[in-house]
C-alpha cells in the first residue's frame, strides 16, 4: 500500500480532512521544488536517495501542524530531518522543559522519549500532548519506581532527593526536585543538607560528586547508550586522530568523563562545539547528535563513535504524520501524582531561573 492510500483508508474527520486533502505524499516535481531550500541545508547528513521519501513527509507534518496549531518540541538526538525539518524547537531536556511551560499552542508533539513528552504534560495540563510512539521509554526512568524513592526517604530520613529528569511523573511525585544534566550540580548545591541522594543516574551522581563537597548517595540506574562508552576506545580515537577534541555526556562512566576534554549536557556539548569550533571532534553520546551538529558547524570534522538510542530512534517521520493525523497517542497523567510532579518541576525551573 502506498502512502497515499493509505491516508485514504484512515477514518478521519471533516477538520482533519481539511487539513490534508490537498496533501499529496508523492514526491512530485513540485514538492521537490517547493523542498529543495530546505534539502540545501541538511544535504551533507541526509543522503538524495532517501530526501523523496521524506519531503512529502515533511510537507504534510508542517501544513498538519498548522492546522492542528501544533508546536514540536524536538530533543537533539532526533534524526536530522525530524530535528532540522519539522521541529518548532529544539534543545536539551532542561530548554524542552523551559519551552513546554511557554507554549501557546492548543497541541505539542513530543519529538523525545516518553519522560520528555509527560514533562511537557506536567507543564501544560490543559492542553493535547502526543508522542509518536508511547513505547519510546528510557533505561534510566525504568530503572527505578515510585515505591523505591519512598524506601529510599525511610532509609535516609531528612536527606534531599533530587531526581534526574529521565524517570516517570510518579518517581518525580515523591522527589524533592528534578534536574538535568545542564543544572544537576547547581540543584545539589541549593541544599542546605551536606547529604543529598540523586536518583536513578549513577554516573550522573558521580560526575555531580566530583563537583561538589556535599557526599552524594547515588541509586544505580545507567543509561544504556552512554554505559556503553569505554576509555579505552577514546584514547584509540585520540591516537587514530591527533588533535581529536573529546566531548563527553555525564551519563558516561567516570573513566570516560576523565579522558574527555569536556563534559556537559547535550545543550552544553553543542554550544561547546560551536564556539571553540575544532577541526576535529568526537561527540560521546547518541548518534543522531553529530548529525545535527554537522549541520550548523561547518568546517569541523566529526569522528562518529555511534552509539544509538532505541527508544528515541521510535520517532520517526511517518509516526509523526500519523500522530497529528489521528491526534494520538495522548499523554495523560493521573491529577494527583501530576500536581506533586509539577511541583518537582517547577522547583527545578525556578531554581534555575534565579
Ligand atoms: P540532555 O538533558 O543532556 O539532553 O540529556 C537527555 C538524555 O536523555 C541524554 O541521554
Ligand atoms: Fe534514556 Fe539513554 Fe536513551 Fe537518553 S540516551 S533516552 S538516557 S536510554
Amino acid at each position: 500500500m502506498t502512502l497515499m492510500e493509505k491516508e485514504l483508508v484512515k477514518p478521519i474527520s471533516n477538520n482533519q480532512r481539511s487539513a490534508t486533502k490537498s496533501t499529496t505524499l508523492e514526491y512530485t516535481p513540485e514538492i521537490a521544488k517547493e523542498m529543495a531550500p530546505l534539502y540545501e541545508k541538511v544535504k551533507d547528513v541526509i543522503p538524495p536517495v532517501e530526501w523523496p521519501q521524506m519531503a512529502p513527509l515533511i510537507k504534510a507534518i508542517n501544513e498538519l501542524k498548522k492546522s492542528r496549531n501544533a508546536v514540536i518540541l524536538g530533543h537533539n538526538y532526533m534524526t536530522p530531518e525530524i530535528f532540522h525539518c519539522i521541529s518548532d524547537v529544539v534543545g536539551d531536556s532542561l530548554q524542552l522543559a523551559i519551552e513546554a511551560s511557554k507554549v501557546e499552542a492548543d497541541v505539542i508533539l513530543q519529538c523525545g522519549v516518553h519522560f520528555m513528552a509527560e514533562t511537557s504534560k506536567l507543564m501544560n495540563p490543559e492542553k493535547t500532548v502526543l508522542i509518536s510512539d508511547s513505547k519510546a521509554g528510557c533505561s534510566l526512568a525504568s530503572s527505578i519506581t515510585a515505591a523505591d524513592v519512598r524506601a529510599l526517604r525511610e532509609a535516609y530520613p531528612g536527606v534531599p532527593i533530587v531526581t534526574y529528569v529521565n524517570t516517570s511523573a510518579a518517581v518525580k511525585a515523591e522527589c524533592d526536585i528534578c534536574c538535568t544534566s545542564s543544572n544537576a550540580v547547581d540543584i545539589v548545591e541549593s541544599f542546605d543538607s551536606d547529604k543529598v541522594i540523586m536518583v536513578p543516574d549513577e554516573y550522573l551522581a558521580k560526575y555531580v560528586a566530583t563537583k561538589t563537597k556535599k557526599e552524594i548517595i547515588a541509586w544505580k540506574g545507567h543509561c544504556e547508550v552512554h554505559e556503553r562508552f569505554t576509555a579505552q576506545e577514546l584514547e584509540n580515537y585520540r591516537q587514530a586522530n591527533p588533535g581529536l577534541k573529546i566531548i563527553a555526556h555525564p551519563e558516561c562512566p567516570p573513566e570516560v568523563i576523565e579522558t574527555a576534554d569536556f563534559t556537559g549536557s547535550t545543550a552544553a556539548m553543542i554550544n561547546w562545539v560551536q564556539d571553540k569550533r575544532p577541526a576535529k571532534a568526537m561527540l560521546v553520546t547518541e548518534c543522531s547528535m553529530s548529525d545535527n551538529v554537522a549541520v550548523d558547524t561547518p568546517g569541523v570534522e566529526f569522528i562518529r563513535p555511534c552509539n544509538f538510542c532505541p527508544h528515541m530512534k521510535r520517532i520517526t517521520l511517518q509516526n509523526v504524520y500519523e500522530a497529528l493525523l489521528d491526534m494520538k497517542e495522548e499523554v495523560t497523567i493521573d491529577p494527583k501524582i501530576a500536581k506533586r510532579a509539577r511541583a518537582s518541576v517547577e522547583r527545578m525551573i525556578n531554581a534555575v531561573a534565579k
